[in-house]
């Protein structure tokens, strides 16, 4: 996480830099700052959102720089204060540096350090590794380029940092081991930036930095890429498909309700050229060539976090259930340091909306150490995710903004759908005509959303209704037990209300003795499935007289009946359901943390993209 992103150009540097740092806000927003070089080295620094640093810099008439550098902070080493901002300077003031990611032995250098006499002002493992730089620089009088490689190569860790320094006004330096980094090519001018959005309105010609790459920016020269083992690389510039438009919020009010609303066109752009209901069959041109990897497995491990995870689980419920595969979901941090039990006959699947999560690139690694054949689920093309896998499918979500995870949940449901429904047809667990009629059916799926957009009123109500309680539980069966979990998250995550989810019978063990009168449920209960079974758990919360919110079919007079509230969606089959059930979830937590004043775009503590353990 961090946001970092840097210019050297013609160019004023500041408007680009401030502008880059807000479309990387998502990525924490505990702090910011930014260094300009002209002459010298000014930094300004700010606890707090970008906006706060925007404010106190707007006092500054001098600004004028071509050369800068800019970063928007989610803690690590030290907290979140203006102290621990980055950019960092070295003791010598000359240079400075800004990094996302974690110098894991920083205190080893720290303490050697500071028996050479450098001092330090923050808490941070950042300003470690610039007076590193600075000491290798003097000692070793190797150029300063030499001395980043250098250091870089006596840190352990994670890291993608740019570096600038008063002595070279016209150069940048920049490298990354674990963390994401992309450099933008413009006309006689350099872009750097932990995702392509502050780059794309001014070049579409990218350059995405592969693993201890690091490169060398100068102007009027051509870019230097080589490795910090020092081996020299051509650098391979690509064409970003990114378009400006979805990067801004369209008229809505915060990025999530944008990127709610775009669900029908998201989950059609992942069925796109996939999914033909004219002649019965689906085609997964990313996975093509591992078709008979996945019907020969073992086994299907699926790896993820967070909301990316709920989606394995739905998966997991598809690829068994039409398939007939043995699917473990596992959650990625987990994996990785509990000596899994996985062989070539295996393979796993990754997901990850961000293409960056830390926990889920080291299950990738692991899985890879024991042979297992490793497909990804990503949004963002060019992650490091996607491009750590031996192959995989995008999900065509488009740019997701807003912290919680909305349309890229049911763009990955879509596409798991897909790839059970494939794999079902070419093992043959399913007949042509059950295949054709739920392609038919899955082609409906957007206009279904689309309809099920129409409660916003309803949803309001109930929102007012519960703003102010202190729990939610949110219930659930098979296909839909992972939609409850994924119900409750949404609510947690940025309403602040602690929410839980469960499968609706396992209620009984447990969450029932938290039912009164105070205690909402939400149930999700579709005519589908073990139906009378959820009803009968409804009427357990109701006999206590919890307040009951249901997600239930069209005309569905039995549980309306019965409830308090009822959020209607349109009739579909089964495995189809999550994709309608999650979105009044979704808008239900988003109206109830409008209501209660919460920073929805940015909750507390979070960050989109976790590249840290
Ligand atoms: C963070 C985000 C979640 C996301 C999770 C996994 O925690 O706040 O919204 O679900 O990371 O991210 P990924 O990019 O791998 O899907």
């Amino acid at each position: 996480m961090c946001g970092i992103v840097a210019y050297l150009g013609s160019r004023e540097a500041y408007p680009v830099l401030i502008k880059g740092l807000h479309r990387l806000e998502y990525r924490g927003y505990d702090s910011a700052g930014i260094a300009l070089l002209n002459g010298s080295l000014s930094v300004y620094k700010k606890k707090g959102k970008v906006s706060e640093l925007e404010k106190e810099v707007a006092e500054n008439k001098n600004l004028h720089a071509t050369i800068g550098v800019a970063h928007t902070r989610w803690a690590t080493h030290g907290e979140p204060n203006t102290i621990n901002a980055h950019p960092h300077k070295s003791n010598n003031s000359k240079l400075a540096v800004i990094h996302n990611g974690i110098i894991e032995n920083y205190d080893v250098l720290k303490k050697a350090l500071i028996e050479r006499g450098y001092h330090f002002n923050s808490d941070t493992d950042t300003e470690v590794l610039i007076n590193l730089i600075e000491d290798i620089q003097k000692n070793e009088e190797v150029s300063l380029e030499e001395s980043v490689r250098i250091a870089l190569n006596q840190v352990t860790g994670a890291y993608a940092i740019v570096i600038i320094s008063e002595d070279h006004p016209d150069m940048l330096i920049a490298a990354r081991k674990g963390s994401p980094m992309v450099i933008g090519i413009g006309d006689g001018e350099f872009f750097v930036a932990s995702d392509a959005t502050p780059i794309v309105e001014y070049t579409k010609s990218v350059i995405y930095l592969a693993e201890e790459d690091m490169v060398t920016m100068e102007r009027g020269k051509a870019i230097r890429l080589k490795t910090i083992k020092n081996k020299e690389k051509t650098p391979y510039i690509e064409k970003l498909e990114m378009d400006l438009s979805e990067l801004e919020k369209g008229g809505f009010d915060h990025f999530m309700l944008k990127e709610i609303y775009e669900q029908p066109r998201s989950i059609k752009d992942t069925m796109r050229g996939r999914l033909h209901a004219d002649k019965g069959i689906v085609t997964l041109g990313g996975i093509a060539d591992y078709e008979q990897k996945l019907l020969n497995a073992r086994k299907i491990i699926i790896v993820a976090c967070g909301t990316s995870w709920h989606a394995g689980l739905v998966g997991e419920y598809l690829l068994e259930d039409l398939a007939r595969i043995p699917v473990e979901v596992e959650y990625a941090s987990e994996f990785r340091y509990r000596n899994p039990i996985i062989s070539e006959e295996d393979v796993v699947i990754a997901i990850s909306q961000s293409g960056e999560t830390a926990d889920t690139l080291a299950a990738i690694s692991l899985a890879k150490e024991k042979g297992a054949t490793i497909l990804g689920i990503c949004n963002v093309v060019g992650s490091s995710i996607a491009r750590a896998t031996d192959a995989g499918s995008y999900t065509h979500a488009g740019p997701e903004i807003g912290v919680a995870s909305t349309k890229a949940f049911t763009s990955q449901v879509t596409l798991l759908t897909l790839i059970a429904l494939r794999l079902a047809q070419l093992k043959g667990t399913i007949t042509k005509s059950k295949m054709v009629q739920l392609l038919n059916e899955m082609e409906t799926i957007p206009e279904k959303v689309e309809k099920t957009l129409k409660s916003a009123a309803l949803i309001k109500e109930i929102a007012k209704e519960f703003k102010d309680v202190r729990n939610f539980l949110y219930l659930g069966r098979g296909y839909n037990f992972p939609v409850a979990l994924e119900g409750a998250l949404k609510l947690k995550e940025i309403s602040y209300i602690h929410a839980e989810g469960y499968p609706a019978a396992e209620m009984k063990h447990g969450p029932i003795a938290l039912i009164d009168k105070n205690m909402p449920v939400v149930f999700i209960a579709p005519n589908k499935g073990i139906y009378d079974k959820v009803v009968s758990n409804i009427q357990e919360v109701k006999a206590r007289n919890g307040k009951v919110i249901a997600i239930v079919t069209e005309g569905d007079e039995t549980v309306k009946g019965m409830v308090d509230f009822v959020i209607e969606i349109p009739e579909t089959e089964e495995l189809f359901t999550p994709l309608l059930a999650t979105i009044p979830l979704q808008k239900l937590a988003y109206h109830i943390a409008v209501m209660r004043g919460c920073h929805v775009d940015q909750p507390r503590n979070l960050a989109k993209s976790v590249t840290v353990e």
